[in-house]
């Protein structure tokens, strides 16, 4: 893939390295959501999923590729995303790689070899010779696929750089057209990260004919000061993720990234092709569908990240934003008005302004709901903000099939009362139940009320509430997570570390009641987790009458 040299590639791997991330797992439509809205974005590079990870991985990947690759709208390259598929150096996982994007008019295999002495040792127990050969072939066999290869040594933070050039020469000659460098563990520091990529792209055997790529974990709080090492160093793509949501501590965020890149210029002379007005929507949607919840002092997307609390600073901003903002919030997608719309504003003032918040694409239907709640919205709360609409937007649209619907709740509690919740739903069948439950508390009556309607058995793993904005009437938003009991519990494993654990279920919902919005966080919960069990029952299925 040639590009001008000041050019930095973005390779968004949130639905990959992301979504690795225990807890953070999503279904086929909600990764295909997050895939329209990085294309919307400007990412250059989609890493859409490790296909053959599950039956599930491989058909996101594959309608990613089928229905997000061609498409070229509002981007500022003009040019439809790559879409890359993850695998591991062996034949079997590069093939299945490839049958998953090979739809996509720009397709790519990402293939990965550990390369450190202790990976080398413990985890695949083969020498360094073994694995420059393994290298070589698993290259080759890609390349045979597809005109866009990426190599990835895993590990090559601990790797030494040595071998590392002898192994990265090799796979350029076997047709390795991206290198990426990954510190899978974090353990870099940006001096030694930057002159890592220095060395390696000044000592490997045709090292001018690829891009270098650079791709960072978190463990040390690190990870963007360490890619944008990398970047000075000569990388020109980098591995990032909306958020920074990955593996344990997480990987390099977009974000952040991208923002250091527009607001230095002095200082990189580089630039992106990202729409950095859809940061913040971006940012929402992928939080919304992984229960991530982002926190409120995380840069460029935290709720707090334009916020100036202290007096002497509110001081200088009225005087001039200069003294203490140096990104504008309208660059990264944020309004600045606060009170933007009242009760009498009509649904076309709502739409228009939504195309200002950079949810220009959203349908007639969409809009329609959205409009609805904020009318609502309107008479219970006195100003309504732009974090309000974009509240109402999560809790309406980034949600889960209706599988089950609340229609209403109830509840009475005190500090001399029973905490007691009553019910109404709309079943998979359009019949309508009702059902009443005793608690510990409100939010616990209502959700045994629901189970008791809905009848799957789970536990509730995380509960956490924010207020969208300050005041006695915010809206709350409830992010949770449950875990499926017996015959729904899914051991997810994740073929890099070979690690697993018990698939789990995140849910949000928002209102300014805030039991409703547990309870409709709840519905969300539920609702994807019974998606999920229809979906592993369909996979089952196919995979039965395929033997
Ligand atoms: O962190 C890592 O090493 C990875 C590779 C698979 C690129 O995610
Ligand atoms: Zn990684």
């Amino acid at each position: 893939m040639s590009h001008p040299d000041d050019a930095v590639l973005i390779f968004d791997t949130t639905l990959r390295d992301g979504e690795q991330s225990p807890g953070a797992t999503l279904n086929v439509d909600e990764k295909l959501e997050i895939a329209h809205q990085l294309s919307r974005l400007g990412v250059d590079i989609c890493e859409a999923g490790f296909p053959i990870a599950s039956p599930g991985d491989f058909e996101a990947v594959r309608r990613i590729a089928q229905e997000v690759g061609p498409l070229t709208e509002g981007r500022k390259s003009g040019q439809p995303m790559v879409i890359a598929g993850l695998a591991r150096a062996n034949k079997p996982d590069i093939a299945r790689a490839y049958e998953a994007v090979k739809a996509a008019p720009r397709h790519r295999i990402h293939t990965f070899l550990a390369t450190s002495d202790i990976h080398l040792q413990f985890k695949l127990k083969i020498d360094r010779e073994e694995c420059i050969q393994r290298a070589i072939e698993a290259v080759t066999h890609a390349s045979g696929l597809c005109d866009d290869v990426e190599f990835s040594p895993e590990d090559a933070g601990r790797s030494d750089a040595q071998f590392l050039t002898v192994v990265l020469g090799e796979v350029i000659k076997a047709g390795a057209t991206t290198l990426n460098i990954p510190d899978t563990v974090g353990y870099t520091t940006p001096e030694e990260y930057g002159r890592l990529i220095e060395y390696l792209i000044s000592h490997t055997p045709g090292a001018e004919r690829v891009v270098w790529s650079v791709h960072c974990h978190d463990d040390l709080g690190l990870a963007t000061a360490n890619t944008l090492a990398g970047v000075r160093a000569g990388a020109r793509q980098v591995e990032v993720t909306v958020n920074g949501i990955g593996e344990r501590a997480g990987n390099t965020s977009l974000e952040e990234v991208v923002m250091a890149i527009a607001t230095r210029p002095q200082v990189f002379g580089l630039h992106t092709d990202i729409d950095t007005t859809q940061l913040t929507r971006t940012s929402r949607m992928v939080s919304a569908y992984t229960g991530m919840v982002v926190q409120p002092n995380k840069a460029i997307v935290g709720a707090n990240a334009f916020a100036h609390e202290a007096g002497i600073h509110q001081d200088g901003m009225l005087k001039s934003s200069l003294t203490y903002e140096i990104m504008r919030p309208e660059t990264v997608g944020l309004l600045s008005s606060r009170l933007v719309l009242g009760k009498h504003s009509g649904r076309h003032a709502f739409r228009s302004h939504l195309n200002d918040l950079g949810y220009a694409d959203l349908s007639d239907k969409d809009v329609n709901l959205a409009f609805e709640r904020f009318k609502r919205l309107c008479d219970m709360k006195k100003i309504v903000t732009d974090a309000d609409i974009e509240a109402i937007i999560a809790d309406e649209i980034y949600q889960p099939r209706e599988v089950w619907r609340l229609n209403h709740i109830q509840v009475s509690c005190g500090d001399h009362s029973i905490p007691t919740a009553t019910v109404n739903l709309m079943g998979p069948d359009g019949k309508v139940y009702e059902d009443a439950a005793l608690g510990s508390g409100p939010v616990d009556a209502v959700y045994k009320a629901i189970n008791r309607v809905v009848g799957v058995v789970n536990t509730l793993t995380e509960f956490s509430i924010k207020a969208v904005t300050e005041g006695i009437d915010a809206v709350g938003e409830v992010t949770i997570r449950i875990q499926p009991h017996n015959g729904d519990r899914d051991e997810v494993v994740n073929p890099q570390t070979g690690q697993s654990f018990a698939r789990t279920f995140s849910g949000h919902g928002a209102d300014n009641d805030i039991i409703v919005a547990a309870a409709r966080a709840y519905m969300s919960a539920l609702n994807k987790m019974l998606t999920a069990r229809e979906e592993k029952g369909a996979n089952e299925r196919q995979t039965a009458n395929a033997v």
